[in-house]
Parts: C-alpha cells; sequence; structure tokens
C-alpha cells in the first residue's frame, strides 16, 4: 500500500446527481483519486464493509474502476462486487447493495451527456438503502475535498472479463453477471407471462442508444419476453455511445422516434438513457410525457402483481407537471412534492409514505430500488397493457378523460452564460412577491413563489430549489439552473397548462404552451438575456 502526496482540487461539489465534470478533468492526475479518497474518509463504515461498482461502459470507465480497486483496498474494504466489464446499471447498482446488504455503491456515469474523451463523466456514491448519498453525505465529501493532502492505493490488479473471485491483498473483488440478479427481481414483480402473450399479438420497438441496457433489454425483452431480434435496437454498449447523445427524448433518440412515428409502426417504443435509469415509452404516432407516465403508472399500479394491493402515495418533483397529484387525489393517497433529484425521494420511500415516485426528465421508479429505474417503467407500461388489453394509444387517451390533461413541455436553454443565466433567475425572483393577481395575456398568475422542500421524514429543509409561477386556469411556469450541466449554465423553464376531462387532449403540445411560454420570457426577459431565439431542445 503506498501514500500518495497530493493536493486538493477546488470544485469537486456533488451535484444534482454525483459528481460530473468533462471526461478530461476526471483524467487528470490525483483527480478521481482525490474524490474518491474523500469518500472514503468520511464513509468510514466502508473499512470492513461491502462496496457494490460499476458504469455504464463510457470512455475511461475501465480506468477509473481499476483505480477505485485498488484504493478500495487500500482503504481496507472486505469485498467490492463489481459488474463483468465494469458494466452495471444505476437501478442494477441500487438493488445489488439492497440484495447484497452492502455498505454502499459506486456508479460511474455521466448518465445521459456523451462520452468520450471530448464527452463528459461521472462519479455517483449511493448509500446502503441503495439510493443517491443524500447531501449530508455529498456536502461532507467536498469538504474534505478542499483538505485532502494523500491518498491510500493498494497495488494489484484484476481482471474485470473474468466471473467469480479474485483478491487485490486482503479484499475480495467478486466479478459479477451485471444481469442475472436484476432480472430476477423484475421477473419477481411483474406478470411476465401476461407480457408475452400481449407481445405475440403486438409489436415492440426497444432503443438502448448503445448505452448500458443493451445486455439488459436483450435478456429480459429477447429472452425471457419473447420480442424478436427487429425489436431491439442498438443494444451493443459502447464506450462513446455510437457517437450519439445517450437521451432518450425526440432530438436524440430520432430513430426511435422516426420508427414509432413512420408507417407499419410498432404498437410499443421504449428508450433508456446512458446508465439505464431514465426511460421514455411511445405508442404509435404519439409519445408519452414523464409526467403523465407516472401519472398512468400510478393509476394503473394495481393491475401489476407487485402493486396489486394498492400504492401508499405518489411523489414528484417540483417541476414534474401536476397530473401524479390528481390521480393520487381519486385513489385517496398522499402526493408529494421534492426538489429536482431522485435522493429526495429517498426518505419517503424508506418510510413507506409512497411506492411510486418520478420526474419529469423521463424517470420513474418505486419502492423496489432507490434509484430510477428505466426498465422497470418499461415493464410497467407493457403489464398495464397487457393486463388491459389495450394499446398505448387508449390507456393514454381513457386516462385524460377521466382526470384531465396536463400539458407539459420543457424548454431547455443549454450551455448559456451563467451570468445572464443567474441575472434571469435574480429579476424573476425579485418579483415574485407581487406576481399574484396580474393578468397577462388572459391568464391571471393566482400564486409565485421560490420553493422549499420541508422533508416530513428527517425534518431536513431544502431551500432555492426553483421559482414557480402558477395560473388560476390550472397553467403553471418553473424556472431552475441544472446540476447536472459541466460547462456554462442550462436555465430549464417547465411549462403546463390543465385541460379538464371534459376538454380537448387533441390540441397541438406546443402551441397549447405558448401563452405560458410568452408570459415567462415576458417577466423574465430570458431569451434577449441569454441571447437565444429558440430553446436548445423542448422535450
Ligand atoms: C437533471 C434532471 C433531474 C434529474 C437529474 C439526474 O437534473 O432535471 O430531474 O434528477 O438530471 O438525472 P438538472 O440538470 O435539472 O439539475
Ligand atoms: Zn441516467
Amino acid at each position: 500500500m503506498r501514500i500518495v502526496s497530493t493536493t486538493p482540487f477546488t470544485d469537486q461539489k456533488p451535484g444534482t446527481s454525483g459528481l460530473r465534470k468533462r471526461t478530461a478533468v476526471f483524467a487528470q492526475p490525483h483527480y478521481l483519486e482525490n474524490f474518491v479518497q474523500s469518500l472514503f474518509d468520511v464513509v468510514e463504515a466502508l473499512r470492513g464493509g461491502t462496496l457494490v461498482l460499476g458504469g455504464d461502459g463510457r470512455f475511461h470507465n475501465d480506468v477509473a474502476i481499476a483505480t477505485i480497486i485498488r484504493m478500495a483496498a487500500a482503504n481496507g474494504v472486505t469485498k467490492v462486487l463489481v459488474g463483468q466489464h465494469g458494466i452495471l446499471s444505476t437501478p442494477a447498482v441500487s438493488h445489488l447493495i439492497r440484495h447484497c446488504g452492502a455498505t454502499g455503491g459506486i456508479v460511474l456515469s455521466a448518465s445521459h451527456n456523451p462520452g468520450g474523451p471530448d464527452g463528459d463523466f461521472g462519479i455517483k456514491y449511493n448509500v446502503e438503502n441503495g439510493g443517491p448519498a443524500p447531501t449530508s453525505v455529498t456536502d461532507a465529501v467536498f469538504e474534505r475535498s478542499k483538505l485532502i493532502d494523500e491518498y491510500r492505493m493498494a497495488e494489484g490488479a484484476v481482471s474485470l472479463a473474468k466471473l467469480g473471485e479474485q483478491r487485490v491483498g486482503d479484499m475480495v473483488v467478486s466479478v459479477i453477471d451485471p444481469v442475472e440478479d436484476y432480472a430476477a427481481l423484475m421477473e419477481s414483480l411483474f406478470d411476465f407471462d401476461a407480457i408475452r402473450d400481449w407481445l405475440t399479438a403486438h409489436s415492440m420497438a426497444f432503443d438502448a442508444m448503445h448505452a448500458v441496457t443493451g445486455p439488459y433489454a436483450r435478456k429480459i425483452f429477447g429472452q425471457r419476453l419473447g420480442a424478436g431480434k427487429a425489436a431491439l435496437m442498438n443494444c451493443d454498449p459502447s464506450a462513446d455511445f455510437g457517437g450519439g447523445h445517450p437521451d432518450p427524448n425526440p432530438v436524440y433518440a430520432r430513430a426511435l422516434f422516426d420508427r414509432m412515428f413512420g408507417d407499419d409502426a410498432p404498437d410499443f417504443g421504449a428508450a433508456s438513457d446512458g446508465d439505464g435509469d431514465r426511460n421514455i415509452v411511445l405508442g404509435r404516432g404519439v409519445y408519452v410525457s414523464p409526467s403523465d407516465s407516472l401519472a398512468v403508472i400510478a393509476a394503473n399500479a394495481h393491475l401489476v402483481p407487485a402493486y396489486r394491493n394498492g400504492i401508499a402515495g405518489v411523489a414528484r418533483s417540483m417541476p414534474t407537471s401536476r397530473a401524479a397529484d390528481v390521480v393520487a387525489d381519486s385513489l385517496g393517497v398522499p402526493a408529494f412534492e421534492t426538489p429536482t433529484g431522485w435522493k429526495y425521494f429517498g426518505n419517503l420511500l424508506d418510510a413507506g409514505r409512497i411506492t411510486v415516485c418520478g420526474e419529469e426528465s423521463a424517470g420513474t421508479s418505486s419502492d423496489h430500488v432507490r434509484e430510477k429505474d428505466g426498465l422497470w417503467a418499461i415493464l410497467m407500461w407493457l403489464n398495464i397493457l397487457a393486463a388491459r388489453k389495450q394499446t398505448l394509444t387508449e390507456v393514454l387517451s381513457e386516462h385524460w378523460a377521466k382526470h384531465g390533461r396536463h400539458y407539459y413541455s420543457r424548454h431547455d436553454y443549454e450551455e448559456v452564460d451563467a451570468d445572464a443565466a443567474r441575472f434571469v433567475m435574480a429579476k424573476l425572483d425579485e418579483q415574485l412577491a407581487e406576481l399574484p393577481g396580474r393578468a397577462l395575456h388572459g391568464e391571471t398568475i393566482s400564486a409565485a413563489d421560490s420553493f422549499t422542500y420541508h422533508d416530513p421524514v428527517d425534518g431536513s429543509v431544502a431551500r432555492n430549489q426553483g421559482l414557480r409561477v402558477m395560473f388560476e386556469s390550472g397553467a403553471r411556469f418553473v424556472m431552475r439552473l441544472s446540476g447536472t450541466g459541466t460547462s456554462g449554465a442550462t436555465l430549464r423553464l417547465y411549462l403546463e397548462a390543465y385541460e379538464p376531462a371534459d376538454g380537448d387532449h387533441a390540441q397541438d403540445l406546443q402551441r397549447r404552451l405558448s401563452v405560458i411560454a410568452a408570459i415567462a420570457n415576458e417577466l423574465t426577459g430570458l431569451r434577449r438575456t441569454v441571447l437565444r431565439d429558440a430553446p436548445s431542445v423542448m422535450s
């Protein structure tokens, strides 16, 4: 074991989802090592504990895993469970931590951001409940990283290709099949027979976007559910995601969207992101907004074996549309509104206060793990379609006819000047108090605030979690700055308009939201301040 001297980096503050930087930043000498040692210094239980380790297979994954294994040995970890070839999806890590009673896990990913030498890389620590470390832990790691002056490194290497146990010093490294335990969990939750039957009469397409879910999809959709070869798109993980951007939105999942909106479209389409926690689902000529997906899943969960006794409650991140609240209301269960970021769902799930939760950013999951879970959400939909013996379009329109439709879209202004973005936020912030009562373009503002979350389980408080402006019509817009970007700033504008159950649910989405978008722009001077005529992405 060697002790290596180092000096601190000042920028190791984890964001919405772990520490995310350009690959070149992580590849600098000592950068990863400093952060990992800070983690071992803070989470003392890892000494003598078990650590789950894996990533989405992006460029630098293998190098980072080899380093972390050597540092784990030097820091007294007893056992590391690592996915074969260093592969583990984020939800699979969450499941393994819980299933094996591990102390925690490390996921190497920058989620849906591109990979490669010029792309992004990231590291995230998950705690023993399987969920992302709470802010108390990430803050402590950041504080430690500012003081660190040495790290520990053992000698030794393992082959990530070979399944089974190897050793680095006294530490056991167990190389495991990344799919097996996760596939078994899925099989225990869903009615695979019913889904298999549905798939004999219907067709599906799944796009793994050259990212981590490829091997999981082959086993689950292909081998266990009988989906044919043509159904499985881009299922070989590659270090640069086939040169693409593993984000399952209409822009980057173009191939899937074209197929679903083309002639002879399959009945059901889906995709997931770089590390497998996000999902998008589509029917013929239609895609489901993630906020609606959460609502439909909540409303139909009782049709799926694991949830047949109903759900305890629903939670959504604040910017997610309020479609799920309406469902919770009709089911007579509580609905919670949490800040952006999966870590805020952990306490509610652990306390049994909610069963399903989700975010507008294509994340949905339940209490089966403590991460969002792309394949789980897709299987929920398949199981619901199979149980209802309907197509996705039928399920969605019946849902709106019962609960009304929340037209919803997120407009992202990516990589804009950080000062300009902060200026826009400050401009809205200072007007909040005087906005209620104001009428613009025929819409009257009913309330406006900066969102503060009071965690009902541990009493912790999270302030400044985004600015919300609500209208009497049931419409709303929200503005916040992204906490996952790696250069410049990304300003997110979330738009929502409500059309009651007996209203018109077939309007053009962006047109329906254009008034609210115009109001947001007028109040904040958004476009002229960030120097953009239009958002970079509308999803
Ligand atoms: C984004 C999403 C958020 C999600 C996070 C991690 O964070 O908006 O819902 O939890 O990625 O996947 P943001 O960049 O907005 O801070
Ligand atoms: Zn992700």
